[in-house]
């Protein structure tokens, strides 16, 4: 069965806190904080659903507001990549348990059912939140690479959208720089993530993002928000 009993209750769980964050914000309280609490509570379910062993998914976050500003986003856009960066494998929370808890590196058809989390996670706020902008575009967007490979869509260079090129650049630096359940830490060295960075600009990456990121005095000091 894809969705498991303890699926459906986090799924609930996640709905729920997700309308929460949107009512807030509808009532204007001084929320600011309130709906960093929220998003940061969903998205904890979803990093230690994911194996990481630290707040991945805020420190994307954090990591994406910088590039963003440096990038010229506006703080209508910066709200969206913020609320993007949360949430964005949101979807990994309908996808089977044994998915999730693979403690090997997946491949074939696991592979491919691991890749539906975009789709899911976009599908899934859709269908149950009003209001979101182009969060669930955001979040269907970054695993999409510069030079096409990507996926689910294959767009390539700035036909991603340039949030989505954020997401995707600061969910791959944080990921190189933590250790999951089933892999150690791919780089000890942050000097040996710079390289790799480097290396995948124009590629994985667009190669104007990877130069902001460089341009930011220590690159990997970003405070969550
Ligand atoms: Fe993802
Ligand atoms: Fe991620």
């Amino acid at each position: 069965m894809l969705i498991t009993l303890f699926n459906a209750v986090l799924i609930l769980l996640i709905t729920w806190l997700a309308y929460l964050y949107f009512d807030l914000r509808e009532k204007a309280m001084p929320a600011r904080e309130r709906y960093s609490q929220l998003l940061g509570g969903v998205s904890s379910i979803v990093d230690r659903l994911e194996g990481y062993d630290k707040a991945h998914s805020s420190e994307i976050a954090g990591l994406s507001l910088i590039l963003g500003r440096a990038s010229g986003m506006n703080d209508e856009q910066l709200q969206s990549l913020n609320a993007a960066a949360m949430l964005h494998d949101v979807g990994e929370l309908l996808l089977p348990r044994s998915i999730m808890k693979s403690n090997k590196r997946l491949e074939g058809d696991d592979l491919e059912l691991l890749r539906t989390h975009t789709l899911l996670g976009e599908l899934h706020l859709k269908s149950q939140i009003d209001g979101l902008d182009e969060v669930p575009s955001l979040i269907r967007w970054h695993h999409e690479r510069w030079d096409g490979l990507g996926y689910p869509d294959n767009l390539k260079g700035e036909e991603i959208p340039l949030a989505a090129r954020v997401l995707a650049l600061a969910d791959a630096i944080s990921a190189m720089n933590a250790q999951r359940s089933y892999r150690s830490r791919q780089f000890v060295r942050t000097d040996d993530i710079v390289a790799e960075v480097k290396r995948l600009s124009g590629m994985q990456f667009d190669p104007q993002l990877v130069k902001n990121w460089l341009a930011i005095g220590n690159p990997f000091e970003y405070k969550p928000k």
